[in-house]
């Protein structure tokens, strides 16, 4: 932990019961461990349990402390499009923050079947808006003035970079596959429900994530994957698109900050400085294959570039200014290190990969090629 990043229980305050959306997912599962592991507040885990779902890494934190499921982890398999369900659940955490994580999250999907983009994204949104603000309607005015809703959201709402500049909150929205439509959707609902409503939230909009547990469709997991397993390394287009990857940790010490001291109705643009072209991740990925496995080397021969993503942005960059300067947020990783210690993390987790990919009735194959329906 860097000097300037305060203990999670410090920054939680007097918050003792926190609801995570999507805290069986990639990011919100890190979320839901650094609580576990760095405060003892009690987490609600509202989660449709969706494909991309998985508890094996709250479990083994769970396992660690000596902690029964279902003491200061309770699983809320609630799917955010019923209203109903939503408003009980919001009912039975009674919150003192709500950290909104739950989303449709893989481009590619959201060019095969958009329909669950917007009904997750948009519709979930908005349901657990309504929810929220009559449960803080019901709150003691000491608990109210405490209270955030804190929206995540990505660095994809403002559209694609050209070779110069970079995404910061005063950039203007322009979203350009159905994944960003839909939660640049969410994002102006929030801020709707905050100057009409009075709701207190906070937004971040954060870059590229990368780190264990990310379910494998995603490059970073699918590359390490196809290399290790000796297989065709799928490169969308001339792999020259640009994404600002951050270790998915540092993402979470950004969510913390801005979610306990972020000013009420304020975004915050979050990103490491860590650019890559595509080619670039996938080739270190590749050397780094090399030492793992001298004897398949070169694996970077596995490269294959395939036909492009409908769409596909360029750029993203972010600038991180607002919250490095007003809330002193730092990333602790490098690319390098952090991308090492990920394509490390896989090859010792291939199991856990097989399972989720079973689980989930998905074979590893390009995604995202069919037309919109
Ligand atoms: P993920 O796909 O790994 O996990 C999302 C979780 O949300 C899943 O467990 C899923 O079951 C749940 N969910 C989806 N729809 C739901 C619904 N209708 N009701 C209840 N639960 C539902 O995604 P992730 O990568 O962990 O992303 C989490 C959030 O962070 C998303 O909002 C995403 O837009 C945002 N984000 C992601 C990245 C990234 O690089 N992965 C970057 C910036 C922002
Ligand atoms: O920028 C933040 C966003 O990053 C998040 O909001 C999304 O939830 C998250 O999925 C991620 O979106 P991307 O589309 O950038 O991530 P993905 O890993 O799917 O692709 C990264 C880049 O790699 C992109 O330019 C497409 C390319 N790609 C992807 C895959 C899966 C390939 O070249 N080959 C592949 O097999």
């Amino acid at each position: 932990m860097s000097q300037t990043m305060p203990s999670t229980a410090d920054l939680l305050g007097n918050r003792r019961r926190i609801l995570v959306t999507g805290g069986a997912g990639f990011i919100g599962g890190a979320v839901v461990r650094r609580l576990l592991r760095d405060s003892d507040a009690t987490v609600f885990n509202l989660d449709k349990m969706g494909y991309a779902s998985d508890l094996t890494s709250i479990q083994e934190v769970l396992a660690e402390q000596g902690e029964a499921d279902g003491v200061r982890h309770r699983l809320q398999c609630v799917d955010l499009k019923d209203a109903e369900a939503v408003d009980a659940a919001v009912r039975e955490a009674n919150p003192d923050l709500v950290m909104h994580l739950a989303a449709e999250s893989h481009v590619d999907r959201s060019i095969s079947g958009p329909g669950e983009f917007i009904s997750s994204n948009i519709t979930g949104t908005y349901n657990l808006l309504q929810a929220v603000r009559s449960h803080v309607e019901r709150l003691s005015e000491a608990r109210a003035a405490a209270f955030r809703l804190h929206h995540i959201s990505t660095d994809e709402v403002f559209g694609s970079l050209g070779a110069e500049g970079r995404f910061s909150e005063t950039t203007p929205y322009d979203p350009r596959s159905p994944y960003s439509a839909s939660k640049a959707a969410s994002d102006h609902l929030v801020q709707a429900w905050h100057h009409t409503f009075g709701l207190p939230v906070v937004l971040t909009n954060c870059s590229n994530n990368y780190g264990p547990w990310q379910f494998p469709e995603k490059l970073i997991p699918v590359v390490t994957l196809k290399a290790a397993a000796g297989e065709p390394i799928p490169l969308y287009g001339d792999g020259l698109n640009v994404r600002d990857w951050l270790y998915v940790e540092d993402h979470v010490d950004a969510l913390l900050l801005a979610a306990c001291r972020g000013q009420s109705g304020r975004s915050y643009c979050v990103g490491g400085h860590g650019e890559k072209t595509n080619k670039e991740v996938v080739t270190t990925i590749c050397n780094q294959l090399d030492q793992h496995h001298p004897n398949n080397a070169p694996h970077a021969h596995l490269i294959t570039r395939v036909i492009d993503r409908p769409g596909h942005d360029r750029r993203y960059a972010i600038d991180p200014t607002r919250i490095t300067e007003e809330l002193g947020w730092q990333p602790r990783h490098n690319v390098e290190q952090g991308l090492a210690a990920t394509v490390a993390w896989y090859l010792q987790h291939q199991d856990w990969c097989s399972k989720v990919r079973d689980q989930a009735n998905y074979d590893g194959g390009r995604l995202g090629l069919n037309r919109p329906q």
